[in-house]
């Protein structure tokens, strides 16, 4: 393994010290930085860094690779805990139909929405799939992500489901970025399911939930808890079922109507909730409390902003839920219905522009953050020593608001993914 030395970075960005797994409420608009700095990695983990002015003699180490970051800044690599990015073809036709006025639950209704993505995926083979979902991630890779979560949900039968499932486990080993998988069969009900929903339940229970353990495939359990999809209820009982087997819960509940999930995902200790579009007072106070407990795991709210402004609903309330001392985190969604891009750097600017988060605060939830929320805070997420030098090193830019601020702009020069260039 190649041992690099990055020297001259404009800052370090996102500095927390070991054991920190999160950063919440109104402290996340701080981001702990050191300017004119260096950083070492050793065997893809950060060991050292400091100001230049204490660098150790360490420059003409044989061996070491030198990365001059002058004028540049150095920040934890974004982590994205939310996409659908195994999906076998994108959606346009229905987003003309969006444009012309329909809605994103009219599309559905008319057999458009998951319902057309798990045809096409049925259809595909798991080659096909795959050379698909690693070409988006190795642009996601170019775009600063170094970990990501992979949902299924476009298969809805045992098989394609498990197959989603291996082409995202064949991503983790082919790829150098960290994967999370998450079984999502409780996504839409299929047509061959829609006058018995309780055997549609029965057979991801008892049927596709002890294959996908079996093979190892899936790290987390998730449910599309919203009218016309799946009810609270059912998400009680995926959430049990998922806890049984040591897959915790990321959920999506509240992209358009509030029925109750996130009361559901708090009780059942689920790691996230995730979309949070549709909030009421008592959704967000649920919240607040939960985070406000000591002696249990609250779920991290994960936003998606993306997704509001694809389909033009709400962005989630960010501010509010940093005003009661809750920790946020942001993920892309990256789906061919609701968020045809997996492009985190939009979702920063969205972030700030749409949801009114500070750029420090849009830059925690996206990477400490988000990484807590697929447990990954531990190795990713900030700089650390021993954490992996996943690592995005910008081009020149003059702040670091400057990165939300000049939207649609590509503001990376380099990734490093575990040490590693990926980018250029
Ligand atoms: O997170 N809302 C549920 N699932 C996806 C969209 C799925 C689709 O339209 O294909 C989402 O937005
Ligand atoms: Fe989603």
């Amino acid at each position: 393994m190649r041992h690099l030395l990055i020297t001259n970075a404009k800052a370090l960005v996102g500095i927390r010290p070991e054991g920190q797994r999160s950063v919440r409420g109104l402290a996340m608009a701080e981001l702990p930085t050191i300017t004119n700095a260096w950083l070492l990695a050793e065997n893809g983990r950060i060991t050292s860094f400091g100001p230049m002015d204490r660098l150790p003699g360490i420059t003409e180490r044989k061996g070491l690779e030198v990365i001059d970051a002058s004028g540049r800044y150095v920040l934890p690599g974004w982590c994205d805990p939310h996409t659908h990015t195994v999906h076998a073809a994108p959606r346009e036709e229905e987003f003309v139909d969006k444009i012309n006025g329909l809605s994103y639950q009219e599309i559905a209704a008319r057999g458009g929405g998951i319902l057309n993505s798990a045809a096409k995926l049925r259809a595909m083979s798991e080659d096909e799939l795959f050379a698909k979902a690693e070409s988006r991630l190795r642009t996601m890779m170019r775009q600063g992500t170094v970990a990501v979560e992979i949902k299924s949900g476009y298969g809805l039968t045992v098989e394609s489901e498990l197959k989603m499932l291996r082409v995202a486990k064949r991503l983790k080993s082919a790829l150098p970025l960290r994967i999370k998988t998450t079984l999502l069969a409780a996504h839409a009900l299929p047509v061959e399911f829609k006058e018995d929903r309780s055997a549609y339940m029965d057979l991801i229970l008892n049927e596709l939930l002890p294959q996908v353990e079996a093979e190892g495939l899936a790290d987390f359990i998730d449910v599309f808890c919203e009218t016309n999809y799946f009810t609270v209820a059912e998400l009680e009982r995926i959430l049990e079922a998922g806890a049984m087997k040591g897959m915790p819960g990321k959920v999506h509940v509240n992209q358009f109507t509030s029925i109750g999930g996130i009361q559901a995902a708090i009780k059942h200790e689920a790691l996230s909730v995730d979309h949070l579009e549709v909030m009421t007072e008592a959704d967000i106070d649920a919240l607040a409390d939960a985070h406000s407990a000591i002696d249990k795991h609250a779920p991290i709210p994960t936003l998606l902003p993306s997704c509001s402004f694809f389909i033009r609903i709400p962005y989630g309330p960010a501010r509010e839920l940093m005003q009661r001392d809750i920790p946020v985190a942001l993920a892309t969604d990256f789906n061919p219905g609701t968020t045809p891009s997996g492009n985190m750097n939009f979702v920063l600017s969205l972030a700030c522009i749409q949801a009114r988060m500070l750029p420090e605060e849009a830059i925690n939830a996206m990477t400490l953050n988000s990484a807590a929320a697929m447990q990954l805070a531990d190795e990713l997420g900030s700089i650390t020593i021993g954490k992996r030098a996943s690592l995005i090193i910008t081009k020149e830019v003059p702040s670091l608001a400057y990165l939300p601020y000049a939207f649609g702009n590509d503001h990376i020069d380099t990734v490093l993914i575990d040490g590693i260039p990926v980018r250029p």
